[in-house]
């Protein structure tokens, strides 16, 4: 064996030389992997083996380029240097995969010859999802070996593929048994070699480019059905740029150097380094200072689910999803056989697989109407109605019905989690799982930590979400925690811009131009105005109440803020301006007009205010987690990295000064937070922020 450097090793099994890279934890092409692969692709085309085959150790195959490393000073051989060393080499290259071969590790396997996999590989060119688009040849040689539109869905979805369908479009040549992927792998080359296979180079394949050729209408119609999904981002319509140059240009060389400029332009501009930033936000978000990673966590074999109501119903199906049975307990047998009806009507309308699975998955679902069904579950999650003192009655029963151990957790959206606790003897066991509407669709879960949460019942829940597929961030106990906390500052700035004279399809469209995928208002309409609202306490108060008393609840009555047609499309309506209008006369101010950079900056900087005053009170680990929060829970565009990043990108001096502009204005609402003012002070960011 030969020890190519820290991360490389070359051996030879009778004539087939072998490439194995180690470099924990997903082989990522550093400085050092590069090198590696490099010199040890020369030692082994100058060796007298007959053919090379590249592996990895570890959990996967090469996971993509080094995402730290972007940005830096380059260090070390290039990656085109690499891929031409394999490529060019005058001896069968053969790459052997597992795990994930993902962007630029899909695009090195890409330079091999040729391509064997095990069956639960996955292969993918992931890099739109970090604003960006493949920048070592991806672009040109997927639509040359999968065609034109197989490329354009991959690249723009980074969608991972099953190795199963790799074959199918020729991204893998063989698909070998699991656990025997390297004597499989040097089978296959040996047999290349025997057999004088030709050294294959995707590159000098156009037979699936000449297809394309001549029908410009693949890449207008691609971009027209996926119009509402890229809306916003950069990236998606660059990786087609890129398969259309694949199709147009004269040459290989010449469609890699459109690749090159348009990747170049993605990776110094605004929204690969927030998608990027996203990227590790997400990561960092599972790291919790005083619950380090090997804090034992208990095991979750059964779930109880109080309430099977909108949370309860949607939460349940989570577990059942991750085959983990759930007892669910209603008040009444019609709530809960509406509930059940529900979980299964939502599986039936799934597709392919999770339709099919209904049965099973249904199976693992009991009802009962009796909490003592609970006594042998090992974490309850109460979804009942949102009221302390039913809260707090279902909790004593908890404590008294469920086993020493189990963990008791509340949905609550807002209520204070310490005083539910204390209804029980066990507040160490008592902790939030606040899940979002529809629970088993939305990703995002605040976990929320009491005062007397024991650690490994957080160990354990954030090990959990990761299970149920969840992207979960630990919060502590403030009022609608932190989603709805920031989300109440928008809610408000919404309501009074429309009493200054804004209209509410204005402060939508200034909302939905920024990135959101709707408006507050058509999102009120969306989810029906009358909740909360009592008609027999309702006068006229408010806007909501003066609509709600016209029957027009949302988009479920065709009115609401806006006037909708018989397929649901909005329309401004007259109506509404009109209540508007005579709300502002009776509070005798005059309309003025209001800018969209106004209405703007006073539905985001509030926002990014009480951010800040949420990590001062230690309610959020860090900004980015609050940014996890807001893209996952709340449609917060990632290109624009969510509302901490984007206040850093601003600069805290620009948004305290806007927050002391409208403060002199308008009053205390907008309130500058301390620490906005000391990180302007001191010259730092809302990420330099630490505890
Ligand atoms: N670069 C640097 N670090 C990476 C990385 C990468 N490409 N991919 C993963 N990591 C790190 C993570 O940050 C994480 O670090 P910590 O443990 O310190 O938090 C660790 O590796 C493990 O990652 P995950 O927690 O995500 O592990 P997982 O098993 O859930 O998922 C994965 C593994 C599917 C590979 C996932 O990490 C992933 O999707 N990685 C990114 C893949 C990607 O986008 N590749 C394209 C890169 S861009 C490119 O290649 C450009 C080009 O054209 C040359
Ligand atoms: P829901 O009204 O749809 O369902 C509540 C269910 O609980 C009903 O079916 C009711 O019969 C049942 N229930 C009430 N008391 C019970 C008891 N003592 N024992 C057994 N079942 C009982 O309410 P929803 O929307 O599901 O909300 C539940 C909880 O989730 C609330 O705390 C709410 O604040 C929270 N939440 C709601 C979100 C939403 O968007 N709807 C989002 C996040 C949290």
């Amino acid at each position: 064996m030969t020890e190519i450097n820290s991360v490389t090793t070359l051996t030879q099994d009778g004539d087939v030389a072998v490439v194995t890279l180690n470099s924990p934890p997903v082989n990522a092409l550093s400085a050092n992997v590069r090198d590696g692969l490099f010199e040890g692709f020369k030692q082994a085309i100058a060796s007298d083996a007959k053919a090379i085959v590249l592996i990895c150790d570890g959990r996967t195959f090469i996971a993509g380029a080094d995402i730290t490393e972007f940005g830096g000073a380059m260090k070390g051989a290039s990656l085109p240097d690499v891929q031409a060393q394999m490529e060019n080499s005058p001896k069968p290259v053969i790459a052997a995969i597992h795990g994930t071969a993902l962007g630029g590790g899909l695009e090195v396997a890409l330079c091999a010859h040729y391509r064997v996999a095990v069956p639960s590989a996955r292969l993918g060119l992931p890099e739109v999802n970090l604003g960006l688009l493949p920048g070592a040849g991806g672009t040109q040689r997927l639509p040359r070996i999968a065609g034109v539109e197989k490329a354009l869905e991959m690249m723009t979805s980074g969608r991972h593929a099953p190795a199963k369908e790799a074959l199918a479009m020729g991204l893998v040549d063989e698909i070998v048994p699991e656990g025997q992927l390297k004597e499989a792998a040097i089978a296959f080359a040996r047999k290349i070699a025997a057999d004088g296979k030709p050294l294959v180079k995707v590159r000098d394949n156009n037979t699936k480019l000449e297809a394309a050729k001549g029908h410009p209408e693949i890449f207008a119609d691609f971009r027209k059905a996926n119009a509402r999904k890229f809306r916003g981002f950069l990236a998606p319509e660059y990786n087609i740029r890129c398969v259309e140059a694949a199709v147009n240009s004269a040459s290989f060389d010449e469609g890699l150097a459109v690749e090159r400029k348009l990747f170049m332009e993605l990776m110094m501009g605004p929204q690969s380094a927030a998608q990027r930033y996203y990227f590790f936000a997400e990561r960092q978000a599972n790291k919790i200072p005083d619950v380090p990673d090997d804090t034992p966590t208990r095991p979750i074999a059964k779930v109880g689910i109080l309430g099977a109501g909108t949370m309860g119903g949607g939460i349940a199906m989570n577990f059942a999803n991750a085959g983990i049975p759930v007892v669910i307990v209603e008040l009444k047998q019609d709530a809960l056989d509406r509930g059940l009806k529900v979980i299964r009507g939502n599986y039936e309308r799934s597709r392919g697989a999770v339709a099919e699975q209904t049965e099973t998955r249904m199976g693992l679902l009991t009802g009962s109407l009796d909490m003592d069904a609970f006594a042998d579950c090992d974490l309850v999650i109460e979804a009942v109605f949102e009221r302390m003192d039913i809260k707090k009655d279902v909790f004593t029963n908890l404590d008294r019905i469920c086993k020493p151990g189990a963990i008791l957790a509340t949905n609550t959206s807002a209520l204070n989690i310490d005083e539910i606790a204390s209804a029980t003897k066990r507040p160490q066991d008592v902790i939030g799982l606040h899940f979002f509407s529809p629970a088993n669709v939305m990703k995002l879960l605040e976990i929320v930590r009491a005062d007397h949460t024991a650690k490994d019942v957080i160990a354990t829940s954030m090990k959990l979400a990761k299970q149920i597929g969840k992207v979960a961030v630990l919060v502590g106990v403030t009022p609608g925690f932190v989603g709805n906390r920031i989300l109440a500052q928008r809610q408000r700035e919404a309501q009074k811009l429309v009493l200054e004279g804004a209209m509410p399809w204005d402060v939508d469209r200034v909302l939905y131009d920024f990135g959101f995928p709707m408006g507050p208002f058509a999102m009120s309409d969306l989810a029906g105005l009358d909740i909360g609202w009592v008609k027999e306490k309702s006068n006229g108060a408010t806007i909501r109440d003066v609509l709600c008393e016209l029957d027009r609840r949302g988009q479920k009555t065709g009115a609401g803020y806006y006037d909708y047609d018989e397929n649901r499309n909005a329309k401004p309506s007259p109506v509404t301006e009109q209540i508007i209008n005579d709300f502002i006369a009776k509070s005798g101010r005059n309309p003025r007009k209001i800018s969209d950079e106004e209405i703007l900056e006073r539905c985001i900087y509030p926002m990014i205010n009480e951010g800040a005053k949420i990590l001062e009170e230690g309610k959020a680990i860090r900004a980015s987690d609050i940014d996890v929060v807001w893209v996952n829970g709340y449609g917060w565009p990632v290109y624009r990295g969510g509302p901490m990043f984007y206040g850093d990108r601003l600069g805290a001096g620009k948004v305290l000064a806007k927050m002391a502009e409208f403060q002199g204005a308008m009053g205390d609402d907008f309130k500058p937070s301390a620490l906005l003012e000391s990180l302007v002070a001191d010259g730092k960011k809302f990420s330099d922020f630490k505890r």
